[in-house]
């Protein structure tokens, strides 16, 4: 199928492009950073006037899975109306072009539109309720895809992987700091359910050739602390465990208030797909397969020098 990716360039875009390249005719938009790209690559800008048609109609995608945003969400509290604009009101604009175009569509959204307060796990039919101005706009821009385009899907998500600036990716973070002696630490009381990230694409392929549609929770089956995440991390490396200091996230600094419970269910789309999701080692140890085998510095050579 053809298959345009709004936000090749990020963690989730890049790893899904190279993931289903193979199987898909993938055409990626990203503003600039992709020169040596192994599938097509559209420049241009989401914001500026004109660009989803000028995108649109070049690429002439059967499946779109918008993967831009504002992510970075003490940039979200700095810049409310870039926020707004990337989260919230472009994907109302890519929804109702994918209704027109009759294209399927999967918008990403977040874990982090609930506010942590719950006992045990999230399910699709839980109310959110957004701490800050990330997961305000994300969940207006849930709201606004399905509103204009019930026939579209929204996937909240929460992945780990290798990204092209090294930088993207908890994982990243801890792999990093615990390589270069670094001190770190993790938070114990934050609890969220990562998935590798190639097997997110791989199930968002599958989301869309089953043709579902509406609310998913797409995330890890295993719920963990951050703390956790970082120890298994070091693990799996060999890496000294030791080095991260487990932490309150209330001493954290950080700008943007984050949830303490993440913990979402998975059962909605394990039952629509027909099929357990994965669990963490197995993506865990894909992840460090990658290592091993050079694809951090595979497709960070995709990139201008
Ligand atoms: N990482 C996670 O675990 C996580 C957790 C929950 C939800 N999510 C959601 O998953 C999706 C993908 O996240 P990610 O981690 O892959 O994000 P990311 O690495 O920050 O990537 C964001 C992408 O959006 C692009 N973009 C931003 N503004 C743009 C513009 N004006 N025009 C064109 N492209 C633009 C960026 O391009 P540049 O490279 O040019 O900046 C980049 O390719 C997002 O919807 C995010 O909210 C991610």
């Amino acid at each position: 199928m053809k298959l345009l990716l709004t936000g090749v360039s990020g963690l989730l875009g890049i790893n899904f492009a190279q993931e289903m390249m193979r199987e898909h005719e993938i055409i990626g938009v990203d503003r600039g950073k992709l020169v040596h790209a192994p599938f097509k690559v559209l420049r241009h800008d989401l914001l500026e006037a004109g660009a989803l048609d000028s995108i649109l109609d070049a690429a002439q995608p059967e499946w779109l899975i918008n993967c831009a945003a504002l992510a970075d969400l003490d940039a979200c509290e700095n810049n409310p109306e870039l926020a707004k604009r990337l989260n919230t009101d472009f994907p109302r604009q890519l929804a109702r072009a994918c209704k027109e175009r009759n294209i399927a569509l999967i918008h990403i959204s977040t874990d982090a539109v609930f506010d942590g307060e719950k006992d045990g796990f999230y399910t699709e039919d839980d109310k959110p309720n957004p701490l800050g101005v990330y997961a305000k706009t994300k969940l207006d821009g849930e709201w606004a895809v399905l509103t204009e385009n019930p026939g579209a899907t929204v996937a909240r998500v929460n992945f780990y992987g290798w990204s092209l600036s090294g930088k993207r990716s908890l994982a990243e973070f801890f792999y990093h700091n615990l390589t270069h002696n670094k001190s770190m630490s993790g938070f114990t009381d934050v609890v969220f359910c990562p998935m590798f990230v190639n097997n997110t694409a791989r199930l968002l392929v599958k989301m869309l050739k089953r043709g579902l549609s509406g609310l998913y929770h797409l995330v890890g089956t295993q719920a963990m602390s951050k703390y956790q995440f970082g120890v298994e991390i070091a693990r799996k490396f060999s890496l000294r465990e030791g080095d991260i200091t487990p932490k309150s996230i209330s001493f954290s600094g950080l700008l943007a208030r984050r949830a303490n419970n993440l913990w979402l269910s998975t059962q909605k789309l394990s039952t629509d797909l027909g099929e357990n999701l994965p669990g963490f080692s197995a993506g865990l140890d894909e992840f460090y397969t990658q290592f091993q085998q050079g694809y951090p510095q595979k497709i960070r050579s995709y990139q201008q020098p």
